[in-house]
């Protein structure tokens, strides 16, 4: 079955290389555009890659005319939270640059469907209670803020072209590819599970961890973990909706499991699974850091039908560890 092209902007990265491969198994091609600033070739493995930059109109016009994509999905971006903190204007200049410029693409050339990576940093809060759609943004450093605007573009673009769009705010992503094709290899690291099994796995001397005094039961930050896998089907779901007649307009949903480990709880996970002492030292806290983000997915689960297939923090941390410790 063919259901054609899929243009996956950063599909060259950690979750847009795992969307590729899900993407491939139901039956669509997907085209790859990504500069490279932060992928890699190896991950490229389901279809073709087109090096662009999303910043770049004449370049995605003319990759579009080419392949005459069904949709697309918007992973490219940059990601270090504590970097946008320092350096703002790199943020915004990329991930609200690139949304424009892609928006303005597909506008002109009459592709109206898109799926786009947003992000639990849209929120901020240091309650435990679940975040639902509805939450009031109130992102805490710029990467979170470039976010939100984007999902602000897409509701005007959705208004004054016909644009359909799902923004997809993912809480924490981890985990890897169970058959060992993909993982997550961010240079530099500095997402906590993979920096936690650089430990274990003799790479890096310590774990820091950047503070002990938030309004938390153990003093450190919590997060909801959602395993790269169930990422990836949400995506292929989101298709399928925004095909579907509810999927006009700008849609909204947040992606996790509904239960939130702290930093040190993941250290701990990590020491369990693989029987490595993981030296951790506390430091200063860092900007940009909300105390909580705990995901209530509820809609994704109704109006979706997604159900995530590996909740569990020990075998997402389980893939990863299977990933770095790979032959
Ligand atoms: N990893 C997470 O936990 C997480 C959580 C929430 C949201 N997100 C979002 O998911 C998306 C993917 O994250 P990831 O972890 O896979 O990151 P990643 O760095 O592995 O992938 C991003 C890809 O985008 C490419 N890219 C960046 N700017 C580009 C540009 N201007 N033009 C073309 N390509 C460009 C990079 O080369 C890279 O391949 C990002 O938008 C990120 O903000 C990630």
């Amino acid at each position: 079955m063919n259901r054609g092209a899929i243009l996956v902007t950063g599909g060259a990265g950690y979750i847009g290389s795992h969307t590729c491969k899900a993407l491939a198994a139901n039956g669509y091609t997907p085209v790859v555009f990504d500069n490279m600033s932060g992928g890699h070739p190896w991950a490229v493995q389901w279809g073709p890659l087109e090096y662009g930059d999303c910043r770049d109109y004449e370049a995605l016009v003319r990759v579009i005319r080419q392949y005459k994509p069904v949709a697309v999905m918007h992973f490219a971006a940059f990601i270090a939270a504590g970097e946008s903190v320092a350096d703002p204007g790199k943020y915004y200049g990329n991930n609200v640059g690139g949304m424009i410029t892609l928006l303005s693409a597909m506008r002109d050339t009459g592709l109206d469907k898109i799926v786009f990576s947003s992000t639990a940093a849209i929120f901020s809060t240091d309650s435990m209670d679940p975040i639902g759609e509805d939450r009031a943004q109130s992102p805490s450093n710029p990467y979170g803020a470039s976010k939100a605007m984007c999902e602000e573009l897409l509701r005007g673009f959705a208004a004054a072209h016909g644009i359909r769009s799902v923004a997809l705010r993912y809480f924490n992503a981890a985990g890897a590819d169970p058959d060992g094709e993909l993982g997550e290899a961010h240079e530099p690291e500095t997402h906590l599970i993979p920096l936690i099994l650089e430990v274990a796995a003799g790479k890096r001397q310590e774990i820091l961890i950047f503070g002990d005094d938030y309004p938390t039961p153990d003093g450190t930050c919590i997060r909801d973990y959602i395993h790269i896998c169930d990422l990836a089907e949400a995506h292929i779901l989101s298709l399928g909706f925004l095909n579907g007649s509810d999927g006009a307009g700008a849609n909204a949903f947040n992606l996790g499991n509904g239960s939130g480990f702290s930093v040190m709880e993941v250290v701990e996970a990590a020491r369990s699974l693989t029987g490595h002492p993981v030296p951790a030292r506390i430091v200063e806290r860092r900007a940009g850091d909300p105390p909580v983000l705990i995901c209530d997915a509820r809609r994704a689960r109704k109006t979706l039908g997604w159900r995530p297939q590996h909740p569990n923090l020990t075998t997402q941390i389980e893939h990863a560890w299977s990933w770095m410790t790979r032959a």
